[in-house]
């Protein structure tokens, strides 16, 4: 991978690429500020693409349009799967759209109608450093699996219930399957990964917010070890 990008959803986590990334150049474009340099003697991009799966749509799509030849994407999630705990880690093994429904017409929860595929599979080989990467840094606190993405905050247990029993995520967001979609479209090789800030339950908003600024430091640690192993 000559050229990385590099998407993070919060500020924090960005303004810690700019403080380690050796800075060459930036442009701005759909109002989304790119940075260019090196890290590790690395190329990288990085952005923040803001919230929501629109958001990270447009910024994955101008990122590969800059050159990049993978995508990693870093931030937190509500964590589904009732083994992780706050702090665990998820490494993406596969991304899906769970606010897209049309099972009115008969297609399945998640599916995109007349679209062979609409789980998409992140990059085996990303996966693999990046799950690397969490267990020499978080021995035991990392899981490979999928992760569900929709335009929603997800705060209550039946909705933890329906999306871990019905559609099998490990933890859910709200930009990762539609950079996943993006990334497919392109055949760029990407990987998402995801710090669990909460439990997508009734203390998710209290949970999150107490926990942002931690889950920053790991993501960037994470994607820090990943550069030096890529
Ligand atoms: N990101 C972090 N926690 C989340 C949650 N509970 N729902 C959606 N996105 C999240």
């Amino acid at each position: 991978y000559k050229k990385i990008g590099i998407i993070g959803a919060m500020v924090e986590e960005i303004d810690l690429l700019h403080k380690h990334v050796e800075k060459s150049g930036s442009f701005e474009k759909a109002g989304i500020t790119y940075v260019e340099g090196m890290l590790h003697g690395r190329q990288v991009v990085f952005c923040k693409s803001g919230v929501g799966k629109v958001n990270a749509a447009v910024c994955t799509q101008l990122l590969i349009d800059a050159g990049v030849n993978c995508v990693l994407f870093t931030g937190v999630a509500g964590a589904l799967e009732p083994s992780l705990n706050i702090g665990d880690i998820v490494v993406s093994t596969t991304c899906l759209q769970h606010d897209m429904d049309c099972t009115p017409l008969g297609f399945k929860r998640g599916e995109i109608p007349f679209q062979e595929v609409y789980e998409f599979t992140a990059d085996p080989r990303l996966v693999e450093i990046a799950s690397n990467a969490c267990e020499r840094l978080f021995p035991g606190r990392s899981t490979k699996g999928k992760v569900l993405s929709g335009d929603q905050f997800i705060a209550s247990r039946e909705a933890v219930r329906e999306l871990y029993e019905d559609l099998g995520g490990a933890c859910t967001e709200m930009e990762g399957a539609a950079l996943a979609q993006v990334c497919a479209m392109n055949g760029t090789p990407f990987v998402v990964i995801r710090s669990m800030s909460d439990k997508a339950d009734g203390s998710a908003h209290v949970n999150f917010a107490e926990f942002t600024v931690e889950a920053s430091i790991n993501s960037h640690q994470i994607i820090d070890e990943m550069l030096r192993h890529l």
